[in-house]
């Protein structure tokens, strides 16, 4: 039996991950909706530069202009993947899978941020909603040319919304597994099945409550460098780990963001995931790399600011759980991209 993906927003991550699912032989078909590069792609498809898997070319099985161009083609997705910026200030893409998710479609979520699985879960409360953290380092340096620069790890664990998260213990220990319902736990494991059948070796699967932890181990990276390249004046991260009051400033957010993730989930991190003083140094040695939100605010495009920080501080807050290293940079991002914002409209 064929297992139809559809991945929307087909940029750099969208398509790495695409083109690793799409295993015809196996049974998997793997379609794609863009935007911009909808030409180019329709065209030629991918070509991918790859550093774990050499350059190839990738065709999808089909291209779609548009999430309503994807519905009038009747197919049923087990999949669907979305890989777009995670701008809920901008958009709500929730909305963009109506009439295009049925009982038997999971929702994959592979985006940075926190909180970000929650308007999926809210609008299709029968699906099951797979939530995914990556570290892998991709760009689409032009339409339909993606490079990934390096790894290729992917976290994977299912979302229960919070009310349905609590112990299914008797005793008070908050560390007992959540209920999943069996057919969400098997789509969650048959996707990173998938993922090893294509190369992703490295992808793996975590329980509900542990794939918060690590979506918030990951957050513990992007919020202390992402917000930090654009406030400190545009350094990246090896630069900013070498300035005495940047690097306390940066250890602070991420001691700071483990602290909530861990008071919120009633657990610590899982053990395997890297220490703080392990992240610094990894980070010091990779010289030249500057944080997605530093090339955002550069180029003038919207800042994951709202699921990177925002969410976070308030999610915290509902525990009583202070933030303020974050609270701090959120209010300061915010205000100078919203000032950005009213410049533009008043240039028009
Ligand atoms: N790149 C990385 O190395 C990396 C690493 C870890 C995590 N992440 C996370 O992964 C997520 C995706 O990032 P990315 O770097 O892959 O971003 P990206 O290259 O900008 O790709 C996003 C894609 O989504 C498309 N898109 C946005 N809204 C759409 C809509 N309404 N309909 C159809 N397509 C739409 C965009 O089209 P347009 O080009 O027309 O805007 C673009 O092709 C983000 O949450 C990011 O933080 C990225």
């Amino acid at each position: 039996m064929t297992t139809n993906i559809l991945v929307v927003g087909a940029g750099a991550i969208g398509a790495f991950y695409a083109s690793r699912l799409h295993q015809p032989d196996n049974g998997v078909l793997v379609s794609v909706v863009c935007r911009s590069n909808y030409d180019v792609v329709q065209k030629d498809g991918f070509t991918m530069e790859t550093r774990s898997f050499g350059e190839y070319s990738f065709r999808p099985a089909n291209v779609f202009r548009s999430p309503e161009n994807a519905k009038s083609s009747k197919m049923q997705w087990d999949y669907i993947i979305v890989a777009t910026k995670a701008l809920p200030d901008h958009s709500d893409d929730s909305a963009m899978l109506e009439g295009l998710v049925t009982p038997t479609t999971s929702i994959v979520l592979i985006q940075n941020g926190v909180g970000i699985e929650e308007p999926y879960a809210k609008r299709f409360p029968q699906s099951c909603v797979i939530s995914t953290v990556t570290v892998t380092s991709a760009a689409q340096v032009s339409q339909g040319h993606i490079k990934q620069h390096r790894w290729t790890r992917l976290e994977v664990g299912a979302y229960l919304a919070p009310s349905n998260s609590t112990s299914t213990s008797t005793s008070n220990s908050s560390s007992s597994a959540p209920t999943l319902p069996p057919a969400h736990e098997f789509a969650t494991k048959k996707l990173v099945e998938i993922m090893h059948q294509g190369g992703i070796k490295d992808a793996e699967y975590w329980d509900p409550v542990e794939m918060q932890l690590v979506r918030w181990h990951k957050l513990g990276i992007n919020a202390a460098f992402n917000p930090s390249a654009v406030l400190c004046g545009g350094m990246g991260n090896a630069d900013m780990l070498r300035d005495p009051e940047l690097r306390t400033h940066i250890t602070g957010v991420m001691r700071e963001i483990v602290h909530a993730g861990t008071a919120l989930h009633g657990r610590a991190m899982p053990e395997k995931l890297a220490t703080i003083e392990a992240i610094l140094k990894s980070t010091e040695r990779n010289a030249g790399a500057k944080p997605s939100m530093l090339l955002d605010w550069e180029s003038g495009k919207a800042m994951e600011l709202e699921v990177i920080l925002g969410n976070a501080v308030r999610m915290a807050a509902t525990k009583g759980v202070e933030m303020p290293r974050c609270q701090s940079m959120y209010a300061l991002l915010r205000s100078q991209s919203r000032l950005r914002e009213e410049k533009k409209k008043s240039k028009l």
